[in-house]
């Protein structure tokens, strides 16, 4: 079984330090929100339904001092003041937004409650998000793995296994699930430069699953698609608009643009929660920017002379014209999106 990410226990966060694999498998416990906020901008926890479940408890850790001593006014301001650093941690991934968004909404519902009250619906709201995570992945990975063929060829970028989410996974989670149906299956894994989710993470999982896999650089991926019988890529995805359009992490879009060269279907794999129909198209999503040390000493030295300009977007938008369906828990959403995600979205 894939792993567990990250766990609510004894009033802590128990979560993988992620930046220690695949040398190191080590888990936190995390009770101070400011070691939180640390751990999501170091990516110490990372992926967009991970850090959406951190999101959640961490505003219980922030509240952990307030009880019905407290006066709802201070309780209220200091519950604003930790979702607005919560969310500044990382502006791309909507999942982030969408759980302090739920935490905040069921503060609200109950405020004439206790404070003790209040924390209680709290908590119940940041283990239903949890679960709903557990539930969505599981549903989508069965979903998707029935677009994989038996002896498939699959070509995926950045981590989606178990590591980006509660457990089991998004993108990758269609793997999981369509090797445990007993499918033959073959995983290209681009190493995700620069800060290596595809080498350090993909192959880590992938291997601990028993799934043949081979590490290949970002830019080696045209070359294994003209030479090798590529089926299908699967990536997942950090926001998903109204239009389709998709951001995820920085390179997906190279080989989007790939995939439609070659003519190989490419599918993103995310739970609803990633959709933000307030925003129309792609270029009206955030975009984080990295650190210039993450590229200029990424393999623990300089790689480039002091003084070099960078450029570090972590993410880019995929246009909905490359994306040739999305799986979510509610089944597979394919062109024309606009219409298709409106009334998918509407399932219960
Ligand atoms: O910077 P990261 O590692 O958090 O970026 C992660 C990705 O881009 C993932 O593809 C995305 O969050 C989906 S994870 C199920």
């Amino acid at each position: 079984m894939p792993v567990t990410t990250i766990a609510w226990h004894d009033n802590k966060i128990r979560l993988i330090d992620q930046t220690r694999l695949p040398t190191e498998l080590f888990y936190l416990e995390i009770d101070e929100v400011e070691t939180l906020l640390e751990a999501i901008v170091k990516l110490r926890v990372r992926g967009a339904p991970a850090i959406g479940v951190a999101a959640a408890f961490g505003v219980l850790l922030g509240l952990r001092q307030f009880d019905d001593s407290t006066s709802r006014t201070v309780f209220f301001t200091e519950l604003e003041s930790l979702i607005r650093r919560i969310k500044n941690t990382r502006p791309t991934a909507i999942n982030l937004t969408w759980a302090l968004n739920c935490m905040n909404k069921i503060a609200q519902r109950y405020q004439q409650e206790s404070i003790t009250i209040i924390k209680e619906k709290m908590l119940q709201q940041a283990q239903q998000i949890y679960q709903d995570d557990q539930n969505a992945n599981r549903k989508l990975a069965k979903i998707g793995s029935s677009l994989i063929p038996d002896d498939a060829q699959i070509i995926t970028h950045c981590n989606t296994g178990a590591l980006a989410t509660v457990d089991y996974g998004t993108a990758l989670g269609t793997v999981f699930s369509a090797h445990a149906a007993g499918k033959k299956l073959h995983l290209w894994v681009d190493e995700t430069r620069p800060l290596l989710q595809g080498a350090r993470l993909n192959m880590w999982e992938l291997q601990n699953e028993g799934i043949d896999c081979t590490l290949i650089c970002d830019n080696m991926a045209a070359f294994v698609m003209a030479q090798h019988k590529i089926d299908l890529c699967i990536v997942g995805a950090d926001r998903i608009v109204a239009n389709g359009d998709t951001a995820n992490k920085i390179g997906t879009y190279s080989l989007a643009v790939l995939a439609k060269f070659h003519q190989i279907p490419f599918y993103i794999a995310a739970p609803t929660n990633t959709f933000d129909l307030t925003l129309s198209q792609g270029d009206k999503i955030p975009i984080e920017n990295r650190g210039a040390e993450e590229i200029t000493n990424g393999f623990g030295r300089r790689t480039t002379p002091e003084g070099s300009k960078v450029f570090s977007p972590a993410f880019d938008i995929t246009p909905a014209e490359l994306i040739t369906a999305i799986i979510t828990e509610k089944g597979v959403i394919r062109p024309p999106f606009a219409v298709a995600i409106r009334l998918q979205l509407k399932k219960p």
